[in-house]
């Protein structure tokens, strides 16, 4: 439990120090991509690891967003860009690893690039699911481990310094774990290279 918490504790410190410069290095999604991700969001939204809040301007009018991270710097930068929101943005410090909500407080749970780096992804998801409503959506858009031998081992060797330089784990299973997490897979697309993937599941 402890070495879960130092974990948490040194992601979150990572976020901290690289949420002066994230913004600069935000290639991987483009912002269509993003849209056309946002644009499945249905009512009460959650979005998860919100970043700096490159997904806030993609929200369309008439829904409501609750935006949670973990990293307080990551959510300053994410506060100025929920202004220019076109719908209301509730930004909050919270771990998703262990989420303060009610069961079934959302319509929607989003998250982009997010169970790469959460320390414990099952328990993240596990929590997702939980505040998801029966019904509900869960919307991931994530880079995952190459299915490619050669690839995939070459991404096991090089994490530890992916991970120690900015938290971000690039050989995570998360559509595995998404299911070890009790979600049911409802659509796997793959939108590049087959190592980012849109995921949407369902509570059950
Ligand atoms: C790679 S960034 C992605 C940010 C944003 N979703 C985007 O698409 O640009 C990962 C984000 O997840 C947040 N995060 C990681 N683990 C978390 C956790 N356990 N609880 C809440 N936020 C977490 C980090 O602080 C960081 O802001």
């Amino acid at each position: 439990m402890e070495a879960a918490d130092d974990r948490t504790k040194a992601i979150r410190r990572r976020y901290n120090r690289t949420a002066l410069y994230y913004d600069w290095m935000d290639w991987l999604f483009p912002a269509s991509l993003r849209r056309r991700v946002i644009a499945q969001a249905m009512g009460k939204v959650l979005e998860v690891g919100v970043g700096t809040g490159a997904n806030l301007p993609h929200y369309p009018p008439g829904g409501e967003v609750v935006a949670i991270d973990f990293s307080p710097a990551m959510l300053a930068k994410a506060r100025e860009k929920a202004s220019g929101a076109r719908v209301p943005v509730q930004l909050l410090e919270m771990d998703v690893q262990n989420m303060s909500f009610p069961d079934a407080s959302f319509d929607t749970v989003v998250a982009t690039c997010v169970f790469c780096s959460v320390p414990d992804p099952v328990k993240g998801l596990k929590e997702v699911r939980r505040v998801c409503r029966p019904g509900g959506r869960v919307i991931l858009l994530e880079h995952v481990r190459s299915e490619n031998p050669v690839a995939g081992a070459i991404m096991d060797v090089i994490n530890p310094v992916c991970a120690s330089l900015i938290g971000d784990n690039i050989n995570r299973r998360t559509v595995a774990n998404v299911q070890a997490a009790g979600l049911r897979l409802i659509e796997v697309q793959d939108v590049f290279a087959r190592i980012v993937k849109l995921i949407v599941a369902a509570p059950q």
